[in-house]
C-alpha cells in the first residue's frame, strides 16, 4: 500500500468519527483537553493562541478568493467562513469522508459561498495565480509529497498573495515529538520528514517574498506574502 493509500485509509476513519476529532482538535471535549495537555503540552490559553494566530493573517473584511488545504472537518473554519460573506472560498481535502462534515457543516449554518473540491495537494486541480490567499491549518505534517505541496500551494497563489496556517513542527517540545513518532507517524495521521522552525523558515524563504514564522510549543505558525 502506497503512503497516500494509507493516509486515506486513516483519514476515511477518522471522518466516520467527525465529532471526536472535532472534540479533540478544538479542546472541546475531555478526551481533547487530556490530549492537549498530555501530548501537546498546552493549556487553554496556548491552545486558542495557535488557532487565533495561524488566522490573523486573515483580514476581517477579506473579500478575495480564498483556498483552504486540507479543510478536514471544517470545524475550525467554517465559523470564520460565516463572516467572511463576500469572499470567494474553496476547501480542498484529500479524503471525501473528512470533508463530508466540513460540508454538513456548511449547508447547516447556510454558507453557499464555500465550494468543496476532493483532491490532491500534491496536484491542485487550480490554474497559476488563481487564489489571493491559501490557508493551511495542519496539514503539511500529514502530506505525503511535502514539496510537491509547498510547491503547488505557492503556484496557485496570485503575486503578492498571502499564505498562512500552521502544523506540527519538530524539536520544539520532546513530548509531542514522542507522540508523533510513536503514535501518529505509525497510524497513519502524520508522515516525515518534519519540518523545525529553522527549516521551515529557509524552505519559505525560496519561495515568498515576505516570511514570518513562530512557534506556540510544536505548532509552528507561518505567515508568508508571495
Ligand atoms: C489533521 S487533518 C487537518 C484538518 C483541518 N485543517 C484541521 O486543522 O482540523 C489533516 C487532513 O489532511 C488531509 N490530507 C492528507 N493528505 C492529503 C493530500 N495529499 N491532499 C489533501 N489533503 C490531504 C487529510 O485527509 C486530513 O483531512
Amino acid at each position: 500500500m502506497t503512503r497516500h493509500e494509507e493516509i486515506r485509509r486513516s483519514y476515511k476513519e477518522l471522518g466516520r468519527i467527525g465529532n471526536l476529532y472535532d472534540g479533540i482538535i478544538t479542546r472541546s471535549t475531555l478526551l481533547g483537553k487530556l490530549m492537549d495537555g498530555l501530548i501537546w503540552g498546552l493549556d487553554k490559553e496556548l491552545s486558542a493562541r495557535w488557532i487565533e494566530d495561524a488566522l490573523a493573517p486573515i483580514p476581517a473584511d477579506f473579500s478575495g478568493s480564498l483556498l483552504e488545504v486540507p479543510v478536514g472537518t471544517g470545524v475550525l473554519t467554517m465559523p470564520l467562513y460565516a463572516s467572511l460573506p463576500e469572499a470567494g472560498i474553496t476547501c480542498l481535502d484529500y479524503s471525501a469522508d473528512m470533508m463530508e462534515n466540513a460540508k454538513k457543516r456548511a449547508a447547516a449554518m447556510g454558507l453557499s459561498h464555500v465550494a468543496f473540491v476532493q483532491g490532491d495537494v500534491g496536484a491542485l486541480p487550480f490554474a497559476d495565480e488563481s487564489f489571493d490567499l491559501v490557508l493551511s491549518l495542519n496539514g503539511f505534517h500529514a502530506f505525503p509529497d511535502k514539496d510537491a505541496a509547498f510547491r503547488e500551494t505557492c503556484r496557485v497563489l496570485k503575486p503578492g498573495g498571502i499564505f498562512c496556517g500552521c502544523f506540527y513542527i519538530a524539536g520544539r517540545f520532546a513530548r509531542t515529538d514522542w507522540f508523533v513518532r510513536h503514535m501518529y507517524v505509525p497510524k497513519g495521521f502524520f508522515t516525515p520528514p518534519f519540518e523545525t522552525e529553522e527549516s521551515l523558515k529557509e524552505r519559505l524563504r525560496e519561495l515568498y517574498s515576505q516570511v514570518e514564522v513562530h512557534s506556540v510549543r510544536a505548532e509552528g505558525i507561518f505567515k508568508c506574502v508571495k
